[in-house]
Formats: C-alpha cells, structure tokens, sequence
C-alpha cells in the first residue's frame, strides 16, 4: 500500500503565520508538521510517500525532506497549481497510483496518536471501496459530519450548522484507484473548492464506505488554537511520530 500527504492550500486561518510559510512546515513539537504525518505511516510499513503541495512552497519542501532516503522513505511530489480543494490534490497522484492499488490519504495538518497499522490490514484488498476515520468532538461544526443510519454512514455533511452526530470524519481515508473516477465526477462546491466529502459521499450512497473509531487523541491543526493544543499534546506524549 502507498501513502499521500496533502500539504496544499492556504492556510489562511493561521494568516500572518502561513503568508510565507506553507501550514505544514510549522513547527510541530520538536518537528516540522509535515513530518509527523510522514513518520505515522513509516511506523505502520508505508514507505513509498506521495506529497501534495502548492508550486509556491514546492522548493521548501523538497529542501526539507529531500527523496526521503535521509528518513528511511521514498518522496515523490506533486504540485497542485491553485488551491481547488482536497479533492483536486487528491485526483493529482493518480498517476502515482497503481491500477487496483490502494493507498491510504493523510490530510497533513491531521495530528494523531493511534498507530494507521490495524486500519491498514483491514482495508487492504477492499478494491471499489473507502473508509474513514470518525473521531467524536466536543463541537463537530468545523468539519465532515457523519449521519449513522444502523451503524453505517448514509451520508456526509460539510461544515453543518446542525450536527448530525457528535463524529468528526478525520482527515484520514483510504481509497483505491477507482476514486479518481468519482474525482472526474464531483463539480466544485458553494466555496468553490471540489469537496473530499462530495466524494466519500459518492462511496455512502453506494454503500461502499466504511468507518472505524480512531482511538487516541486527534487534531486538526488548522487554526492557532489547535496548532497550540497540538504542540502541548505532542510534546506530553512524546509525539504524533512515534
Ligand atoms: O481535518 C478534518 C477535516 O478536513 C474534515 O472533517 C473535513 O471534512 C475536510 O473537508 C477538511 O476540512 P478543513 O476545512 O479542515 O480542510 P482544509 O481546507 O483546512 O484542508 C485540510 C488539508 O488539506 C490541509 O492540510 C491542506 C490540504 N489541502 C487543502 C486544500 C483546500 C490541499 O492539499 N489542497 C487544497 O486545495
């Protein structure tokens, strides 16, 4: 199984921090974000790494991480030319995809503490299939919202103002090569960005997506309160990495 790491997009809620700096090369304990991510699926045996970034921050990460052979994986690059969404930084690796491989997807600035080695095994082989990560928060407003309908998820919503459950879907998926045709599918959202949840949503209505709890603490980093509480986490139990 492969590894992505999406590190595109703006990062503008933690505008002035990230006006140079892309989110994910922010100091998260005593390494760069990014690099958390990169070491979690290290740990579970995923050694060959996609990394998604903007064109603007391309050079820094490459400076940074090099071909990965100094942290014991294999890096390739893509560029996503304009912040699109998650979805279009998802579609860009296809061509790093083997037909029927699956892969698993870590939005980079996801913080957490449980091992990806039990959630891998489970997946592997499932062709025509995802699975998401839920994790229940205080206030589930900020992120993809899962409607469990007999234990299974009917649907995803984006953002909503009425929670239907008290589950966030983590930034946490795994896919096989038939995601990039429901990619070509999908149409930009109001926010104009093409919506990972649009996707996930194609996989619910078929009946073909499943969910596991994520033990463990979890966090997106996204915003100053959660890169602080992250730092704090991350340095009181030894980091995200290990
Ligand atoms: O953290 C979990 C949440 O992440 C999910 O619950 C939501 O369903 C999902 O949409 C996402 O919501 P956010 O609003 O937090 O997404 P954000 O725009 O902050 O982007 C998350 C990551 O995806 C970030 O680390 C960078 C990457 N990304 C994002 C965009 C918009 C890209 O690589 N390219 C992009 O164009």
């Amino acid at each position: 199984m492969k590894g992505v790491i999406l590190a595109g997009g703006k990062g503008t809620r933690l505008y002035p921090l990230t006006r140079v700096i892309n989110k994910h090369l922010l100091p998260v304990g005593q390494l760069p974000m990014i690099m958390h991510g990169i070491n979690k699926l290290k740990e579970a045996g995923i050694t060959s790494i996609c990394i998604v970034t903007g064109k603007g921050s391309a050079g820094q990460f490459a400076e940074l991480l090099g071909s990965g052979s100094e942290w014991g994986v294999a890096l390739h690059y893509c560029i996503q030319d304009d912040a699109g969404g998650i979805a279009q930084a998802l579609g860009l690796v296809e061509s790093f995809v083997r037909p029927g491989e699956s892969f698993v997807v870590i939005l980079g600035d996801n913080l957490f503490e449980a091992s990806l080695s039990p959630f891998i095994r489970a997946f592997r082989g499932k062709s025509g299939q995802a699975a998401v990560l839920l994790k229940e928060v205080e206030d589930p407003r900020r992120y993809g919202v899962p409607h469990l309908t007999n234990g299974r998820i009917s649907r995803i919503e984006e953002k909503p103002e009425h929670p239907p459950s008290q589950y966030s879907v983590t930034g946490i998926y795994f896919y096989d090569d038939a995601v990039f045709e429901i990619i070509r599918s999908i149409h930009p959202s109001k926010r104009g960005e093409l919506e990972i949840t649009d996707v996930n949503n194609v996989y619910a209505a078929r009946g073909t997506l499943s969910h596991h709890i994520l033990e463990g603490w979890w966090m997106d980093a996204g915003t100053f309160e959660s890169l602080a509480a992250v730092n704090g986490l991350v340095t009181s139990t030894g980091g995200a990495g290990k």
